[in-house]
C-alpha cells in the first residue's frame, strides 16, 4: 500500500501543504522535508536523530523491533554460519557476493597489501609508552593521507577502490602495531600466507625469540566477530564518516573521523567499558547493586553494553557471540570463565527487572564480545581497535556510496537557537 503525502498545517496562516513520502524497499518511509525551511520557514527538531533518516542507502537494513540485521539483503545469522570476512567485505562494498574468482581476486589484494609505509610505523615511536591504543590507531589512520596522496582524487572511482582496499588490508597492522608499541615489543610484520584473522593474531601474538601457532580456532572466532561488527547502518561513527567525507576531504581523514566516533563509551568503547563493569561487580551477589545503580535516575553508572537506539529486542550479534563464547571458552579449555558466568546471570536478572524489560533494554553487540577477546588473550585497551578494524569496511562501503552519489550535499545541520537576542558591545567600564 503506497503511503499517502502527510498534511502539513500552518498553525498560524491554516495554510495546508503536502510533505511528499519516499518508501524503501524495506522498513519505515519517510517524509521528505528538504523544503519544509524554504517554503514555512522552521526546521525540525530532532536531538541525536532519533526519527531523522540522514540519507538513502542500500547496504544495510536493521529492524529493531524485529531484531533483523541484513548486509546487502542477507541475514547477519547465514553469513555468520557459511561465510567470512573478506567475503563479507567484498559483499558490503560490491552489493553483491563475490563468485570463486572474485573472491580469490579480492582476497589476494587485501593480503598482499598489509604492509604499511616503514617512515609511517616510525610514528609510533612518538606516543607514550602507555598512549591509548585508540589515540595511535586514530593518530596514524588519519596521517595515511601524508603518504597515499597518490590515490586520493575522490572522484576517481580506482583510487577509490585503492583506498578500500588499502584502509582493509593495513587497518590490522596499524593495530598490531599500536598493541606492541604498548607491549613495548618489537613490530612483527604481517605475512603473505597467513589469512587475514590468522596474520592478524601473528602481528600481536608473535616475538621474534620463538616460533608462534595461530591457534586456528582464535583465528575463527576472530574472523565471525568481525563479520557481525562489519557494518550497522548510520550509527554515529559511521554518520561521522559520511558527514566528514561530504566536505570532500581525503577519505584517510574520514575514517580517521569514524575511528575516534567509535571510541565513545556509549559506542565502540562499550566492550572496554563492558569488562571494567564485569570486574568492578565482581561477583553474582553484588548484581543487585548495580542493578539499582543503573536504574537510579542521579547515579551515572549505566548498564554497559545494555541498550540500543535501535534495537528495541535482542540485538541479533548478542545471541550469536553468547552462542560463541560457549563454544570457544569449551574449545579453548577455558574452565575459569568467572566473567562469563556473571555475564550470563547479569543478563538473567537485568531481563526479569521491570526497568529494562519496559525500557526495552537488552544486551546489545558489546555485552558478550570482551568475553570473547579477552579469552584469545587480547587486552581490554585493544577491545574497541577490534571494532574498528572490523568496522573500517563498514565505513569504507559507506563513504562510497555517500561520494557516488549525484545529488551528494554537504552536510550542514541547523539549530534551534536559544542565546541572547542582538546586543551592543558594553565598554568594561560599563560591566557588571
Ligand atoms: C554500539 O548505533 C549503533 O548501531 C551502534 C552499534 C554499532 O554496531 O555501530 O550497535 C554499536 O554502539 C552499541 C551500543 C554500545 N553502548 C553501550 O552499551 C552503552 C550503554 N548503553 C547506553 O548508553 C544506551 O543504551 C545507548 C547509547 C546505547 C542508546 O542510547 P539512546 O538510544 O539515546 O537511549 P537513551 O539513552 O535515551 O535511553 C532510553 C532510556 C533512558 O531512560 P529515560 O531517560 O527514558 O528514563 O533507557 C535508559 C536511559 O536512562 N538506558 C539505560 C541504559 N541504556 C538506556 N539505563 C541503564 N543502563 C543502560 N545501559
Amino acid at each position: 500500500m503506497s503511503q499517502k503525502p502527510f498534511q502539513l498545517v500552518d498553525g498560524n496562516s491554516g495554510d495546508a501543504s503536502d510533505l511528499s513520502v519516499k518508501e524503501g524497499t524495506i522498513g519505515p518511509a519517510v517524509m521528505d522535508v528538504t523544503r519544509l525551511y524554504k517554503e514555512h520557514g522552521v526546521f525540525t527538531f530532532d536531538p541525536g536523530f532519533v526519527s531523522t533518516a540522514s540519507c538513502e542507502s542500500q547496504i544495510t537494513f536493521i529492524d529493531g523491533e524485529k531484531g533483523i540485521l541484513l548486509y546487502r539483503g542477507y541475514p547477519v545469522e547465514q553469513l555468520a554460519k557459511n561465510s567470512n570476512y573478506l567475503e563479507v567485505c567484498y559483499l558490503l562494498l560490491a552489493g553483491e557476493l563475490p563468485n570463486a574468482q572474485q573472491r580469490e581476486t579480492f582476497a589476494h589484494s587485501i593480503l598482499h597489501h598489509t604492509m604499511i609505509n616503514e617512515t609511517l610505523l616510525r610514528f609510533f615511536n612518538g606516543f607514550h609508552y602507555n598512549a591509548h591504543p585508540m589515540a595511535m590507531v586514530s593518530g596514524v589512520v588519519g596521517s595515511m593521507s601524508a603518504f597515499y596522496h597518490d590515490s586520493m582524487d575522490i572522484k576517481n572511482p580506482e583510487h577509490r577502490e585503492i583506498f578500500a582496499h588499502r584502509i582493509i588490508a593495513k587497518m590490522p597492522t596499524i593495530s598490531a602495531a599500536a598493541y606492541k608499541h604498548s607491549t613495548g615489543q618489537p613490530f612483527v610484520y604481517p605475512r603473505n600466507d597467513l589469512d587475514y584473522c590468522s596474520n592478524l593474531m601473528h602481528m600481536f601474538f608473535a616475538v621474534p625469540c620463538e616460533a608462534y601457532e595461530v591457534d586456528p580456532i582464535a583465528a575463527e572466532a576472530l574472523d565471525l566477530l568481525f563479520i557481525l561488527h562489519a557494518d550497522h547502518e548510520q550509527n554515529c561513527s559511521t554518520s561521522t564518516v559520511r558527514l566528514a567525507g561530504s566536505s570532500g576531504t581525503n577519505p584517510y581523514a574520514a575514517i580517521a573521523a569514524g575511528v575516534s566516533a567509535l571510541w565513545g563509551p556509549a559506542h565502540g568503547g562499550a566492550n572496554e567499558a563492558v569488562l571494567k563493569m564485569l570486574e568492578q561487580i565482581g561477583t553474582p551477589d553484588a548484581i543487585p547493586k548495580y542493578i539499582a545503580k543503573a536504574k537510579d535516575k542521579d547515579d551515572p553508572f549505566r548498564l554497559m553494553g545494555f541498550g540500543h537506539r535501535v534495537y528495541k529486542n535482542f540485538d541479533p550479534r548478542a545471541k550469536i557471540i553468547r552462542e560463541m563464547c560457549h563454544k570457544v571458552l569449551d574449545k579453548l579449555g577455558r574452565t575459569d570463565t568467572p566473567l562469563f558466568e556473571l555475564a550470563l546471570r547479569l543478563e538473567e536478572i537485568a531481563l526479569q527487572d521491570d526497568y529494562f524489560v519496559g525500557k526495552k533494554l537488552y544486551p546489545n553487540v558489546d555485552f558478550y564480545s570482551g568475553i570473547i577477546y579477552k579469552a584469545l588473550g587480547i587486552p581490554k585497551s585493544m577491545f574497541t581497535v577490534m571494532f574498528a578494524i572490523a568496522r573500517s569496511v563498514g565505513w569504507v562501503a559507506h563513504w562510497q556510496e555517500m561520494i557516488a552519489d549525484p545529488d551528494r550535499k554537504i552536510g550542514r545541520p541547523r539549530q534551534l537557537y536559544t542565546g541572547p537576542d542582538r546586543r551592543d558591545y558594553l565598554d568594561i567600564d560599563k560591566r557588571a
